[in-house]
């Protein structure tokens, strides 16, 4: 059933508040310190951020997959550092556990994910797994009740502040691929865990990424999320919807970006009249307001299907790969339309430019979006479904 479209709205309207009028103020700051203010998070945490796609019945707004995309929209307005801050949460930090988490696992945390409480981060990508993230070596070796983790993780998000990681290890030594993985919910405070410091990055500062490494960490049975075996499948679930909500967060950007093209073009006086009303800087603006609308669009199709049962791996994709390549054109016809200004820091057109550049990167590259939905495409035709 859809989300009530009044509760909606005033969500909407609440989180778009937020973030004109708090978050927009403060990107200096955040980009300047490398943090979200305290006081930022705390707000995050009274509006339900944190637990936007988490149960009702756990503590979160429930919100289904339509009305996550409306809210991501909005927080993809100001720096992605403030969406950061909330995303392992609102995404791939939470959903393992709520798509395939036991009873007795989802109550013990979900509520504290929901509340923000607990921090969440997902641990899949290491040093020589990245794209191939089925041929991950972090090992899980079963010991009576207990498995023992030993491995390491590379360019985790929030993993300087998480308590608790969904980590990927492999529980079968005999087979190298896939199926050979199984998930864990992991414990920030278990002995022999330690987490490295933050990676210096291009861009999206106020956002952290680290190493974790686990030395012989003794993970207790019950902690294991689905079946063994079932790990990359549990993984790949939950970055089909992380994809989704990645798109919907370019998807704000790509309009705010707009927003400040429009805004600068109208003033800025060149050969007599504003520069709004020179074809050549209109074409850049008209091409990505339609390439935005093109975005919003797929993605409110993509998340209706799957708020309506059916599986979103090839649209997931197609929606991450069209997004995040989209804001990445956009973001470079902003500074094109800023000029000089652009590329000076004060007007903030190169930060976002700067921070643009993961979207292609994280949550799968745009030539493993590119695999996916190819390979979606040749399973379609051999059912017969195309
Ligand atoms: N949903 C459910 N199951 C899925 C699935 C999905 N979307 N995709 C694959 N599976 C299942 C398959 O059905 C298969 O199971 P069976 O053998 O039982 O049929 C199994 O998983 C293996 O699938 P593949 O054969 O397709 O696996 P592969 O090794 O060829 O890899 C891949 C496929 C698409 C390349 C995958 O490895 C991939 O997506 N790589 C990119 C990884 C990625 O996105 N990393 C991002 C890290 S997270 C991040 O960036 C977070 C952050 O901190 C910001």
């Amino acid at each position: 059933m859809a989300f009530d479209p009044e509760i909606r709205d005033a969500l909407i309207e609440q989180v778009r508040r937020f973030v004109r009028e708090r978050c927009v103020p403060a990107e200096n700051e955040v980009a300047e310190h490398d943090q979200v203010p305290a006081d930022l998070v705390d707000e995050m945490r009274e509006l339900g951020l944190f637990g936007l796609a988490v149960p009702e019945t756990y503590g979160g707004l429930g919100l289904d997959m339509e009305t996550e995309c409306f809210v991501a929209f909005e927080l993809g307005w100001t720096s992605p550092a403030f969406r950061s801050v909330a995303g392992t949460n609102i995404g791939i930090g939470s959903q393992a556990l709520v798509l395939f988490g036991t009873e007795q696992q989802k109550e013990t945390w979900l509520p504290k994910i929901a509340s923000g409480e607990v921090i969440t981060s997902f641990a899949l990508t290491e040093p020589e797994a990245g794209s191939d993230a089925g041929g991950l070596k972090t090992k899980a070796t079963l010991q009576g009740d207990r498995y023992v983790l030993n491995g390491g993780k590379r360019y985790i998000t929030n993993a300087n502040v998480a308590d608790l990681f969904t980590v990927m290890a492999r529980t079968n030594p005999e087979e190298p691929g896939a199926k050979g993985v199984s998930a864990f919910l992991v414990r920030r405070d278990l002995e022999g865990l330690s987490v490295g410091k933050p990676e210096k990055k291009m861009g999206q500062q106020g956002a952290h990424i680290c190493d974790v490494n686990f030395d012989n960490v003794d993970v207790p049975a019950d902690c294991r999320i689905g079946q063994e075996g079932e790990g990359f499948k549990v993984a790949m679930s939950v970055l089909d919807k992380g994809r989704l909500h990645i798109s919907a967060v370019c998807t704000g950007m790509a309009e705010r970006l707009i927003s400040e093209m429009v805004r600068y073009a109208t003033e800025r006086q060149q050969f007599g009249k504003p520069i709004m009303q020179h074809q050549l800087i209109q074409a850049l603006i008209a091409d990505s307001q339609a390439e935005a609308y093109a975005m919003r669009c797929m993605i409110l199709d993509a998340a209706r299907k799957r708020d309506a049962g059916a599986s979103v791996t090839m649209l997931a994709s197609c929606c991450k790969m069209f997004a995040s390549e989209a804001v990445g054109r956009i973001a470079d016809r902003a500074v094109q339309v800023f000029g000089g200004a652009g590329y000076v820091a004060d007007y903030g057109i190169e930060r976002f430019y700067r921070d643009a550049r993961i979207f292609r990167l994280y949550e799968g590259t745009t030539q493993i979006q590119q695999i996916v939905i190819a390979r979606e495409l040749a399973r379609a035709a051999a059912r017969g479904d195309l």
